[in-house]
């Protein structure tokens, strides 16, 4: 079967297709999947440009989704036909966070899904929303599971909630499709006009362009008659996070998501403190999160907003329209 292959030093010239032996037959416990899709998140680019460090060898993406080709003894929760999406952190079942690192994330501690077939524990995965194509369904693994964990999990969204989502990657989008599909008002920003029109036909209610308004929490706070959003879905981190904090009701959440501007950074403490917002890191979510939020898509009808799809072999091109930030939503492998 054909794989891709992360050679060091990591660099997107240095993904190497290779063919590998067939996987073989399930074990108890474990089920065949052939993969169809993947997705790619910035998580994934930090990994295949060295920007995080990885293993020699390693096979990159966390996001894989594709067809139950076979089930080993004692798997009762997928049948042979089903189609399945891959879990981020594959050892978390359940309850509050259980893990602080990637050792065993696919496409960073441990091998991913840029391969045709993989054998693996039955717990990787669960069912993929009925209706969605694989390439729809390798958008949830990440962006919309982080999404979802942020605003119902972690935010308790309600309907009439405000909702701030900063840029138009692939949690931002999500972040808006579910907010609106719960009855919450977003506020959305971006760095291009031509991407707010796009985020307004998506349903957002109001839009700011950050690089015209980089004072755009005062923005967001004359949008809301000065109260602020209830949640704001922190993406840039110590580059956006002042911003982020003043656009923020009192009482506001905050959840810390992303790393776009930097991975440390100055935080206006006494602000967060006087404001008494709730500053909430998080990694994804567990895979009873992944089983509830597909549940949602289904009952919703959200569909994942898929920017452009690339071959396997065309990943490092895929890699490379991501880093020029040109997309709007989900940009997908399919094979
Ligand atoms: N903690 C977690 O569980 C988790 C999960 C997934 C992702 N993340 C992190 O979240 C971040 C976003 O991930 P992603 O996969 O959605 O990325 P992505 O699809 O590559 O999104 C990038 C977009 O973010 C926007 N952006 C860049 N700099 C910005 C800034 N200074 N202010 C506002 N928006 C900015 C841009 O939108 P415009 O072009 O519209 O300006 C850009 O197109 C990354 O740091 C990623 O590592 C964390």
């Amino acid at each position: 079967m054909k794989a891709i292959k992360i050679t060091l030093p990591a660099s997107l010239e240095n993904l190497q297709l290779v063919e590998l032996p067939d996987p073989g037959q399930p074990a108890a416990g474990q089920i065949r999947v052939r993969i169809h899709a993947c997705s790619l998140n910035f998580h994934d680019f930090a990994v295949v440009t060295g920007m995080m460090p990885t293993a020699d060898g390693r096979i990159p993406m966390a996001d894989g989704a594709g067809v139950v080709e076979a089930v080993g003894e004692g798997v009762g929760e997928f049948k042979v036909g089903d189609h399945v999406v891959s879990c981020f952190f594959p050892s978390w079942e359940t309850g509050g966070a259980a893990i602080a690192d990637f050792s065993t994330t696919p496409g960073d501690g441990v091998d991913g899904y840029a391969r045709e077939v993989v054998v693996k524990p039955s717990h990787w995965f669960t069912l993929a929303p009925a209706g969605y194509s694989h390439v729809q369904a390798a958008t949830l693994t990440t962006a919309g599971l982080t999404a979802w964990r942020a605003l119902v999990v972690d935010g308790g969204l309600k309907a009439g909630d405000s909702v701030l989502v900063l840029g138009t990657g692939g949690v931002s989008i999500f972040a808006l499709q579910m907010a609106k599909a719960m009855g919450a008002t977003v506020i959305a920003t971006s760095s291009s006009d031509a991407k707010l029109a796009k985020v307004r036909e998506l349903g957002a209610d109001h839009t700011i362009n950050y690089r015209h308004q980089p004072e755009w929490g005062n923005e967001v706070l004359k949008l809301t008659g000065g109260r602020g959003v209830d949640h704001v879905i922190e993406v840039g981190g110590p580059g956006t996070l002042p911003q982020s904090i003043i656009a923020c009701r009192i009482g506001g959440h905050i959840a810390l998501i992303g790393v776009l501007t930097g991975w440390e950074g100055p935080v206006p403490t006494a602000a967060l403190m006087a404001k008494q917002q709730r500053l909430q890191g998080l990694i994804v979510g567990s895979r009873q999160n992944q089983r509830d939020m597909v549940r949602g898509l289904e009952a919703t009808g959200i569909k994942p907003v898929i920017d452009s799809t690339f071959v396997l072999t065309d990943i490092g091109r895929a890699f490379a329209h991501e880093a020029s930030g040109a997309h709007l939503g989900k940009i997908c492998l399919a094979f």
